[in-house]
């Protein structure tokens, strides 16, 4: 398929869709260094910078993808919604969309934006597709279900004018999956910046990356070894976790280097959207027999559909988990840990200062091997 690439960031979408065949004609990305990544890349397709001002989408255009910016939907943003300045830019794809119509459109962004102002965003973003004359589909979706290290819950919305959404998204389910618990005798990665009111801890994989601050100020996790050292990823594993080759974003150098963290915290996990790519063309088959109506007022589920249209025929997709595939699982012991660098006294002491004097639970031993390595 022949595919627009809005919000483009360092190509997460692009990079999975083109694994499965698909064709970018047009990238668009506002970020400087993050569009240096896309021009190494994907040198000879045209590079849009601002997307309030394209005109019109390419005719040829089959599929458009936006995982539009979330600093006012994410837990960890100003959390001002879809309203707020960051986030009110998809309103761009909406109008795009409007002047020409586009059959597929697949859109991304954080889970928590089905519970900030009781869903507002997801709500106001369904509406307009639906306006459009979009079916739609969307689904929580982790990365670890695809064999990544990295505890990672997104909402993809798949939405079509006149294919079935549903086949795409919801087809594929692996059911619940239990992942390794927290203790000592595994890999546990952890927020070091936190401590007092969350910490993040994940057996043998890292929390969620996140994009750190605006001012690139890396924010990487932390991870206590089973050997007792406590580390940081180097920025080639943060590549890996989010499924990108090794190097994706190495043109960015010397002071520019910063910015790898935070473009790679922004990211679209690679291999979910090979996987949505590839089921765009080979669609599977979706059973709602045992799905039940929307009701307005609850709490968004973690999967849904509207196939007619209107407000009143969305559906619950009861039963579809967050795991649509279950690979191999990708495990931090499987990383050259040895080359990754010690966490500095310092932030090692800042952790485990707050964590003693919050209310948190922390595993047994945790906090005792984290202090062992205070000199
Ligand atoms: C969540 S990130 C998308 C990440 C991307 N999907 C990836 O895999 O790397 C949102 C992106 O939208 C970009 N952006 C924000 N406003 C924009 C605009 N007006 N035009 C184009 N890009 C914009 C940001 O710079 C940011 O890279």
């Amino acid at each position: 398929m022949v595919v627009a690439g809005l919000f483009a960031g360092v190509g997460g979408f692009e990079l999975g869709f083109d694994r499965v065949g698909h064709r970018a004609i047009l990238l668009c990305e506002k970020d400087k260094q993050a569009a240096s990544v896309l021009r190494r890349r994907w040198p000879r397709v045209r590079l849009h910078d601002d997307v309030g001002t394209i005109d019109e989408l390419p005719s040829e255009t089959e599929v458009v993808t936006a995982g539009f910016p979330c600093q006012n939907l994410a837990m960890a943003g100003d959390k001002k919604g879809i309203e707020g300045r960051k986030s009110a830019v998809v309103n761009k794809l909406f109008d795009l969309l409007g002047r020409r119509a586009v059959q597929w459109v697949v859109i991304e962004n954080v889970y928590f934006m089905l519970h900030l102002k009781r869903g507002t965003a997801i709500d106001t973003i369904l509406e307009r597709l639906e306006t459009l004359g979009y079916r739609w589909a969307y689904r929580v979706v982790n990365s670890r279900a695809f064999g990544l290290p990295q505890r990672r819950r997104r909402v993809f919305i798949v939405a079509s004018l006149s294919g079935d959404p549903r086949n795409v998204l919801l087809a594929d389910d692996a059911g619940h999956a239990s992942w390794p618990g927290v203790d000592t005798a595994r890999p546990m990665g952890f927020y070091w910046t936190e401590g007092r009111t969350g910490h993040g801890l994940t057996g043998d994989a890292i929390p969620p990356l996140k994009a750190g601050s605006t001012l690139a100020i890396p924010s990487p996790p932390a991870v206590l070894l089973p050997s007792g050292r406590v580390v940081t990823p180097t920025i080639e594993a943060v590549e890996r976790f989010q499924g990108f080759p090794e190097r994706w974003t190495s043109v960015l150098r010397g002071r520019a280097g910063r910015h790898r963290w935070r473009l790679l915290g922004n990211a679209v996990s690679v291999p979910v959207a090979e996987w949505i790519g590839r089921r765009l063309t080979e669609p599977g088959s979706y059973d709602d027999a045992g799905d039940r109506p929307l009701t307005l007022g609850r709490a968004w589920p973690d999967a849904a559909w509207n196939i007619d249209g209107r407000r009143e025929t969305r559906r619950v997709a009861v039963g579809v988990t967050e795991h649509p595939v279950r690979r191999r699982r990708g495990r931090i012991s499987a990383f050259a840990t040895e080359h990754w660098p010690d966490l500095s006294d310092r932030a090692l002491r800042g952790f485990t200062e707050r964590a003693r004097d919050g209310n948190l639970k922390y595993p047994l031993g945790f906090l005792d091997a984290l202090e062992a390595n205070l000199q």
